[in-house]
């Protein structure tokens, strides 16, 4: 994406479309504008009531002797309720009704509002038009027509504001990339993105930027690790299970060291306990927060953010075969605690257990993250609105509550009570992986609990409902979302401050 500037409404260049904003009732926040707004044409729109300035009306007009092509009118609702949100969902819809039309490049004026600081607003505009700025048709046959027709915006020019919108934009767009980047290895076939998939993307990150140290454990190493959890899981496929560990060193006179663990199942079968019609088709989404590690660490690097980052990625498919694990047999896992296996479509908690007890051993966090599509439960207590929290600490669940606040990829936290420690106990061994759907995304979050150190502010985050998504919604394109990976960035913002 390119971005430009022009200072003046009259200075600007040619272009696919003008972009106009407009408060509720028809006043326009641009008195610049002026010139291009007395246009008849565009009176006619206005008066007769077909364009009202309601948040997120959109409306195409095609006036004579303007640089642009056409010009586009976008309602943002009455100017007292201005928000950031409200500015990505209305200039989202301006760039999902550019795509599919041969768009490629806006003059876009910002608005100017009492009730938000210059730099919030270009920050909505620019999530709002570069979010759903996002086509995944690598394996669409398309005829050459249509493919130009599908492409995406590829320049947008600012008019108004300050000229640090630039800056604003080129930080948004570095973030977002991280976000094209988790969508891209969610949407993919699973067949494609497998374990080996994500070395080779670990591998190519690694290549690219040189503050990454990355360490992968092929099938023996993992095995010499003990890591019988992973293993267990592992044991239907046809593929080597992968462990990826990638260490970003931004700051590195500092102790403090953020560590991520995202949940890298490449294809989630439910195993023995096979998922029904109707469960399994999303399933290729499973490693939606491994995605989302490689998405944040990719925007980090691009920042250049002041902080310790790691990210560790435990992979496998989950798959049925006659060497599937055994609902009922006990396994040995990192930690050294059994565990009584009582479903094996409750995979993900065994992987991350693994992981977590590696990361709180071998690396030395001050904070640890999983994010991970654990629960189908958690879709049913919060839909794709928010994501679920569960956390040790308050300082941690706050932090990151924020963070959800300022980028919309909203949290809402759930208990972690010691009762439910009593759904876990086992007879045969030291925990077990599951009992049954009561609490399930509580207990879940419990049987992780068992493989991190207390001592360590820890926290979890459910993305089951958010990270793939069967309808588009507001700025968001259908299926892979990318959730996780401007939560996560503006937690790291904050703590490079
Ligand atoms: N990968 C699923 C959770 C999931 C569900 C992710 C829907 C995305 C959308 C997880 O491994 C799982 O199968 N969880 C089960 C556990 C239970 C049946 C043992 C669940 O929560 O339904
Ligand atoms: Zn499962
Ligand atoms: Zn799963």
């Amino acid at each position: 994406m390119e971005f430009a500037f022009a200072s003046h409404f009259d200075k600007r260049k040619k272009a696919d479309a003008l972009v106009i904003p407009f408060w509720k009732g028809n006043v326009h926040p641009e008195p610049a504008a002026d010139q291009t707004l007395q246009n008849p044409l565009l009176n006619v729109a206005l008066k007769t009531g077909d364009f009202k300035g309601k948040e997120g009306e959109i409306l195409y007009l095609y006036l004579d002797g303007q640089p642009e092509k056409r010009v586009i009118l976008v309602g943002l609702g009455p100017q007292q309720k201005l928000t950031v949100e409200t500015l990505r969902k209305c200039y989202g819809g301006v760039t999902k009704s550019c795509l599919g039309k041969r768009l490629k490049e806006l003059n876009v004026v910002l608005p100017q509002s009492a009730h938000l600081s210059d730099e919030l607003i270009a920050e909505g505009v620019c999530e709002g038009v570069l979010l759903p700025n996002y086509i995944f048709d690598r394996l669409k046959h398309q005829n050459p027509e249509e493919a130009e027709d599908g492409s995406l915006l590829q320049k947008i020019t600012f008019i108004g504001l300050d000229k640090e919108v630039l800056e604003i934009a080129e930080e948004i767009f570095a973030v977002c990339d991280g976000v094209y980047y988790a969508r891209d290895l969610i949407n993919g076939n699973a067949d494609e993105v497998t374990p080996q998939y994500l070395v080779q993307c670990a591998r190519g990150l690694e290549k690219e930027y040189a503050k990454i140290k990355t360490t992968v454990f092929d099938k023996k190493h993992i095995e010499k690790e003990k890591m019988g959890l992973l293993l267990a899981v592992n044991r239907g496929s046809s593929l080597d299970p992968a462990f990826i560990i990638m260490e970003y060193r931004g700051n590195p006179k500092s102790k403090d060291h953020t560590v991520m663990v995202g949940k890298g199942i490449t294809y989630d079968t439910g195993g023995l306990n096979l998922k029904p019609t109707g469960g399994m088709e999303t399933m290729k989404c499973d490693m939606s927060g491994a995605a989302a590690c490689f998405g944040a660490l990719l925007a980090v690097c691009h920042l250049g953010l002041k902080v310790n980052f790691t990210i560790v990625v435990p992979s496998t498919e989950n798959s049925i075969d006659a060497n599937s694990f055994k609902p009922g047999d006990v396994y040995t896992s990192h930690a050294g605690k059994t565990v009584e296996m009582m479903n094996s479509d409750a995979e993900g908690r065994l992987i991350l257990a693994d992981a977590l007890s590696y990361a709180v051993q071998k690396l030395n966090p001050t904070r640890l993250i999983d994010i991970a599509t654990l629960t189908g439960a958690i879709e049913i207590s919060l839909g794709s609105e928010a994501s679920g929290l569960m956390s040790n600490d308050d300082k941690l669940a706050e932090a990151l509550m924020q963070a959800g606040e300022k980028t919309y990829e909203r949290l809402w936290r759930m208990p972690l009570y010691e009762e439910y420690k009593d759904k876990l106990k086992s007879d045969i061994a030291d925990i077990k992986s599951w009992n049954g759907r009561s609490a399930s995304s509580c207990v879940a979050a419990t049987f992780l609990r068992y493989f991190v150190d207390d001592s360590i502010p820890w926290a979890h985050l459910d993305i089951a409902g958010t990270a793939y998504v069967t309808e588009a919604k507001k700025y968001l394109p259908k299926y892979a979302t990318g959730v996780g990976v401007r939560l996560i960035v503006e937690l790291l913002k904050g703590l490079s401050k």
